[in-house]
């Protein structure tokens, strides 16, 4: 079974030096609004597109959430609106909180600051707990906001800021601004010391979201993260490390598998869980979570199975020993061809999780009869080079999966590549479970909330908006064919471009929103493309600054579809930040080593290249001499304060955005750096506040969608860049039957309608087709839900063996002399245990009992038992049957134990404990490795076997627990087993420098921190 659909996320990650600005605090001219029509419905409520029904009754509820919030004072007419009763279970809180703004804003800034010292002693003292603080955490941040950002919290996003500490999802509309609401629980959960995780989709978004919100902690006295994709081990240590981490899902994730993996507790990267919020939680728990998290290695070496099943499917008969579905690219045994195969290689069970043969031979099976050599693939030297079947091109390096390329290497006769293994894996589901507070913000929730609530024990609240909404969603444009819809889509930015409406145009990829560009060339529309390429991922933050300006056109794949932030007229503050960047970091970033060396070689002009510099044209007027002056002042400081070109780039970003913000500071360098700032900020602002005026008179942003998304949550992502609190703005899709969502899930009506319009041009309107868009997107979701449950049924079983394994690995990781003393003592009693239930059957009489082969078994495992006879243990055995046995040599096992720790302290302190954390470690990972394979064949195996009316999922529990508890007893006997046989060399025998290599020696004694191959095992039973 093949449930891990790839959906890779189309948001790339932007390069540490691209810059991350962000967007500041709004003016609201609610006069605009009036006279223009206010559709409320994200959903579209002008489109017919979702049925009415399941999600008809959901749809009312988005209707009602009208009411502007902080200016509702009449009772509530739609008693049933979510919203509403979201507003009124909160009020008290908010009340509260709201009460104490007076008097906190009268504080000073020491005294505001001063405060989290205050709550951190009153949590300490234990008396009061964190819902306690609450009120007063929350009013201090809000006050915090208010002097650092200019922003003042509005009384729906402390509503929201309840909810994520109350371990929720709040569903708040897009462009309501959820990244200041993360601000509010994240400094109340972080006053334990504990740590919080803010979780975002991509780098741009953690970037963005640390070097804004983050202002807030640090003004507070907390300290701030990040990480990033390409940051070392100690950069993600040291940001991990901090009240306040703002990190990507995917980062946090790998960081986790990683983690343990560890060989050394100094490794770890992680503190242990406290509270996560998630930014855009249904991109990440729901869209997501069909793709899990993988590590993996190369495997011992390639097995000898793989000749001998292409042996046997060689001698093997179609339709005698199995048949094959060309169409399926399927093969299948018969009754006949099991009995043979197991005959021929003298096992028991093809589906035994340990040998794993039934796939060997389905895999040597197909090989023969579905890949065809001079067809599927080509014999160059020793090599299988898989041919392209659409192409015909030879795709040199890829390797078909699963042993299959192996299969093939051996039916050619081919020298057998490594296989790669999984050595870790966790999914997102499985994963931010661990957390033992989650909270999630999106846009969009509701529709998946059965979904948040079995899965993940998250129940989503509906947060009113704090204006009501005033985007027009059209209806959708339905082609025929994609060329009547690109004319179409085209037509409409020429037309909206014309207007001097700023558009913003969605596509699906990089090569759609290429296409597009090249029909705005022709027509001679400036555009600026926004796609996973990085020369345009490193210039994200400039896009989006002009995004909103007039006539501004922008092409972005969906990348841009979740938290942009785009200002109509344009970002003054993006672009002022932008402006004194480009002055100044060249002069205080320290250069990077390549630069040197350009310098050095003369290539002064290459290197004094301003890799900060945007691009022509686009701040909207030049600055003035003043403020000219003003940027060269504060360039001088910067360099007099903080020396020149000497600064870590983060570090710099990090100050620029201090600078940039209101934050209160005596340096010198920082208040130069803000006077030129806001004077820029401010000439700047004279023509984006008159552009802004002027685009919202047109109408605002105009989104242009050219392609449906498998779920409607992503659409209506896209569909939120515009029309942002509360401004005006409007959205339109543009579809074609041939889009891939209506070719593959269309059905049937679609395929009829095909054939029915012979227009390509012409728009279809048409009641059918409407109700067959809805239900093909309705199909879809469906269709992923059912894998994502799936997924996540059969994932359970391994997910709770993970966390055991994990458990108990970390704890020998991190433990003491004497935490691991005592648990290798429990060791050595079970596998006694083991060793004796293995060896004694209790139904016969004792005089019959084999002890003397249970006495060489016991020698076997331990030397120091090789005094054991016979005589002894019949002694035992007649004194306390097979009880008074099992504790003697239990007893035997401990002392054999700790007389050998005795002896091996003695030696060298300190070496005992260090053998056995690595004997732990290195058989744990190795067997859990082969335990992760050997699950996946289970798991196809009880698909593949076709148990007669038993439930596959049912049976693979079964067989996956049995699986489990067998691999921990292996760990318990080969670690034990280790340790009795662990023999260093001797001291006296060597000098000091040789003794530290005999540590990592190849005698047998503990190893170096690589893993070794594994280790002897020796079978329980004796004979
Ligand atoms: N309290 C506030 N007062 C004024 N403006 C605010 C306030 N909170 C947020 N904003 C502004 O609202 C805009 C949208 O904020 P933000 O991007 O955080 O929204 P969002 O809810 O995360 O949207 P999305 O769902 O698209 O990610 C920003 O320009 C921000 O500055
Ligand atoms: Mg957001």
């Amino acid at each position: 079974m093949s449930v891990s659909a790839s959906t890779a996320s189309s948001f790339p990650r932007a390069s540490s030096s691209s810059s991350v600005l962000r967007g500041g605090g709004r003016n609201h001219g609610g006069s605009l609004l009036s006279g223009r029509k206010m559709t409320n419905d994200l959903s579209g409520r002008k489109t017919s597109f979702f049925p009415e029904g399941r999600r008809g009754r959901r749809r009312v509820s988005f209707l009602k959430t009208e009411a502007m919030f902080e200016k509702f004072t009449l009772k509530n007419p739609f008693q049933t609106d979510p919203a509403m009763k979201t507003k009124e279970r909160y009020q008290p809180i908010v009340q509260k909180v709201n009460q104490l703004e007076q008097s906190i804003s009268s504080m000073t800034d020491e005294e505001l600051r001063g405060r989290t010292e205050k709550f951190r002693q009153r949590l300490a003292n234990g008396k009061e707990s964190l819902d306690q603080l609450l009120p007063e955490a929350f009013a201090t941040v809000r006050e915090a906001s208010k002097r650092v950002l200019g922003l003042r919290p509005f009384d729906v996003q402390v509503i929201g800021g309840v909810i994520l500490h109350e371990g929720q999802i709040a569903e708040m509309r897009t462009g309501e601004g959820k990244t200041l609401v993360s601000a509010l629980p994240a400094y109340l959960n972080a006053l334990s010391g504990k740590g919080v995780h803010v979780v975002t989709v991509n780098d741009y978004l953690a970037k963005r979201d640390m070097e804004w919100i983050g202002q807030i902690h640090k003004f507070l006295g907390l300290s701030v993260g990040l990480i990033q994709a390409n940051m070392s081990e100690q950069e993600r240590r040291s940001g991990y490390s901090k009240d306040v981490t703002y990190v990507t899902n995917s980062e946090l994730g790998f960081d986790y598998l990683r983690d343990n993996l560890a060989q050394v507790p100094e490794d770890l990267v992680l503190r242990e869980f406290n509270f996560c919020i998630i930014d855009e939680v249904d991109s990440i728990l729901i869209d997501e979570a069909r793709t899990p998290l993988i590590i993996s290695g190369v495997a011992d070496k390639p097995s000898e199975r793989y000749v001998q099943a292409a042996k046997i499917a060689d001698a093997f008969q179609k339709s005698v020993h199995y048949t094959v579905d060309e169409k399926q690219k399927s093969v299948q045994l018969t009754e006949e061809g099991y009995e043979a195969a197991e005959d021929l290689l003298d096992v028991d069970d093809l589906y035994d999780p340990r040998t794993q043969w039934a796939l060997y031979i389905i895999n040597a099976i197909k090989a023969k009869e579905l890949q065809l050599k001079d067809v599927n693939y080509i014999v160059r030297g020793q090599e299988i080079i898989i041919v392209d079947e659409f192409t015909g091109r030879t795709m040199q390096g890829r390797r078909w999966s699963d042993g299959l390329h192996q299969a093939v290497e051996a039916k050619e006769g081919v020298t057998i590549q490594n296989e790669t293994v999984t050595i870790a894996s966790v999914t997102y589901q499985a994963f931010f479970r661990t957390f033992p507070k989650l909270g999630g913000m999106t846009g969009t929730a509701e529709t998946e909330l059965t979904e948040f609530d079995k899965i993940y024990d998250l129940s989503v609240q509906v947060v009113p908006t704090n204006r009501s909404v005033s985007r027009e969603d059209a209806t959708d444009v339905v082609f025929r064919s994609e060329s009547g819809k690109w004319n179409a889509v085209r037509r409409e930015i020429a037309r909206m471009h014309k207007k001097g409406r700023p558009v913003l145009v969605g596509t699906t990829s990089v090569e759609r929103s290429e296409a597009i560009a090249r029909l705005l060339d022709e027509d001679g529309i400036a555009y600026e493309l926004l796609n996973a390429k990085p020369e345009n991922v490193e210039r994200e933050s400039e896009i989006v600054a002009q995004s909103g300006r007039k006539g501004a056109v922008t092409i972005a794949t969906n990348m841009a579809g979740r938290g942009t932030d785009i200002l109509l007229g344009g970002n003054a503050e993006f672009m002022a930040r932008l402006r004194v960047r480009e002055a100044l970091l060249p002069k205080i970033v320290k250069p990077e080593d390549g630069d040197l060396a350009f310098e050095k070689k003369g290539n002064l002009g290459k290197a004094k290249e301003n890799k900060w510099k945007v691009k022509d044209g686009l701040y909207p007027c030049d600055i003035s001499s003043e403020a000219s002056a003003a940027l060269a002042n504060a360039v001088e400081k910067a360099i007099a304060n903080w020396g020149e070109r000497s600064l870590e780039i983060l570090e710099a970003e990090d100050r620029l955005s201090f600078a940039c913000e209101k934050g209160p500071t005596d340096d010198e360098a920082f208040l130069a750096i803000r006077d030129a700032f806001t004077k820029i900020e401010g000439e700047f602002e004279t023509f984006t506040k008159k552009e802004k005026e002027e685009v919202l008179q047109l109408g605002g942003l105009h989104v242009v969608g050219t392609e449906r998304h498998e779920s409607r949550r992503v659409d209506n992502q896209l569909r939120g860049r515009s029309g942002r609190q509360g401004d005006p703005g409007s959205t339109r899709y543009f579809l074609s039957l041939e889009d891939n969502l209506f070719r593959i899930f269309g059905g049937d009506k679609i395929q009829n309608m095909m054939s029915m319009f012979r227009v390509e041009d012409m728009p279809i309107e048409s009641g059918m087709l409407t109700a067959s868009l809805d239900s093909a997107q309705t199909k879809v979701e469906t269709y992923f839900y059912d894998i994502r449950k799936q997924l996540f049924d059969y994932d359970q079983v391994l997910n709770s063996q993970r966390e055991k394994v994990y458990f108990e690995r970390r704890k020998a990781l991190k433990s003491s002399d004497d935490k691991l003393k005592e648990v290798m003592l429990e060791y050595s009693e079970k596998t006694i245990d083991d060793i004796v239930k293995a060896n004694i059957d209790t139904s016969v009489p004792v005089a019959e009992w084999p002890l003397d082969g249970l006495a060489s078994k016991c020698a076997q495992y331990c030397k120091l038992m090789n005094d054991l006879t016979e005589d002894v243990l019949r002694a035992e055995a007649s004194k306390g049957g097979v009880e008074g046995l099992r504790n003697y040599l239990v007893k035997r096992g401990k002392d054999a134990y700790l007389q050998k720790r005795g002896e091996i302290e003695a030696l060298q302190p300190g070496l005992m404990t260090e053998a056995e954390r690595y004997f732990v470690l290195s058989q744990t990972d190795n067997l859990w490795k082969e335990h992760l394979q050997a699950i996946k064949f289970v798991q196809q195996a009880v698909g593949l076997r076709g148990y007669a009316q038993k439930d596959p999922l049912i049976e693979y529990k079964l067989e996956g627990y049995n699986l489990f508890v067998e691999m921990m007893a292996q760990i318990r006997r080969n670690v034990i087993y280790s340790v009795y046989q662990f023999e260093p060399k001797r001291k006296v025998e060597e000098g000091p420098e040789q003794q530290q290599q005999g540590q990592g020696g190849d005698d047998g004694s503990i190893g170096s921190r690589k893993k070794k191959d594994k280790e002897e095992q020796v079978p329980l039973i004796t004979g």
